[in-house]
């Protein structure tokens, strides 16, 4: 039995001073502007810290973190990130993928996603990978813990105003399918870290994954168990079928959401994989923030087969 706790979208608060003006971008200061308007009263540091405590004392082998951990990505962002991530446990015990917001604008590797380099490191050479200005870490990365392969692949690329799309690209899609084939030939429970909804149809076009159709292509051609994601902030469960068997895909709502009228407040999800007669069975236990309480606590539970 092997379990992995799936978070996701923390935009971390509050922005740090000044995140408007130094080292000045439109569509940043924008989002600092929506952020002091309205997502400073929805994401709440308090709530982001709940969840996190409810994961450290639940004590799971791996976390997954899909994504959006900061909002504008503002240097000092990343800094505080870095400092959250610590405090929350070693690079070796989570497994951190970028959102478009830890893309917001372009931001060099150094000043930005550098600050998380230790989280996205894998331990298997992979063979195809890419790597750009801002996320300088090889992608796809993989983890290998006991019989399960943590997949990492990195979804956010800079938008435009009002945009908040995603793209893997050719060469990590390639990489994908091979690790997928490699690492099933192996025997591995293969685990995909995605921040974007991977399959077409799951977001609003202007916040989709560009190639999920050709993802989708991947996932039906060479199958994987699980694949987790945010960006949506909404409990997902999707599941199609490949060659391979059931691919289960499953969304988490942002980890730091205290009261919204749009999303379910903050929650995390608790898978327990095991290998059993030959399949692979997740049994998925769902944590909930309770307001009221201000403790996170059980929302609901089923099991998944591959
Ligand atoms: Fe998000
Ligand atoms: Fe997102």
């Amino acid at each position: 039995m092997f379990t992995l706790a799936h978070l996701s979208d923390l935009h971390l608060g509050p922005l740090p001073a000044g995140s408007a003006h130094r080292h000045f971008a439109l569509k940043r200061a924008l989002g600092v502007m929506n952020w002091r308007i309205n997502r400073h009263r929805v994401h709440s540091p308090a709530v982001a810290m709940a969840i996190a405590e409810d994961i450290q004392r639940s004590a799971p082998d791996h976390v997954a973190l899909t994504g959006d951990i900061v909002n504008v990505a503002a240097r000092e962002e990343f800094v505080g990130a870095s400092r959250w991530m610590a405090d929350f446990g070693p690079p070796d015990w989570i497994s951190f993928v970028p959102g478009n917001h830890d893309c917001y604008v372009r931001v060099a590797w150094q000043h930005g996603l550098w600050h998380l380099d230790p989280y996205m490191q894998g331990d298997m050479r992979v063979p195809l990978t890419q790597e750009t200005l801002q996320v300088a870490s090889p992608f796809p990365y993989v983890r290998l813990r006991r019989n399960v392969a943590l997949i990492g692949v990195s979804s956010g690329v800079p938008q435009p105003l009002h945009r908040a799309c995603g793209q893997l690209g050719r060469t990590q899609l390639e990489s994908l399918a091979h690790l997928l084939s490699d690492l099933r030939e192996r025997g591995y429970a293969r685990v995909v870290m995605i921040h974007h909804p991977p399959l077409p149809g799951l977001a609003k076009p202007a916040k989709a994954l560009i190639d999920a159709p050709l993802l989708r292509g991947v996932l039906e051609e060479q199958g994987a168990e699980l694949v987790l994601h945010g960006h949506n902030h909404e409990h997902m469960l999707n599941t199609i079928g490949s060659r391979f068997g059931a691919v289960h895909v499953l969304g988490v709502p942002s980890a730091s959401v205290i009261a919204d009228d749009q999303h379910p407040v903050a929650a995390w999800n608790l898978y327990r994989i095991q290998r059993q007669a030959g399949k692979w069975l997740t049994d998925v236990s769902i944590r909930s923030y309770d307001a009221a309480s201000r403790q996170v606590v059980p929302l609901t539970e089923f099991a998944l087969s591959s």
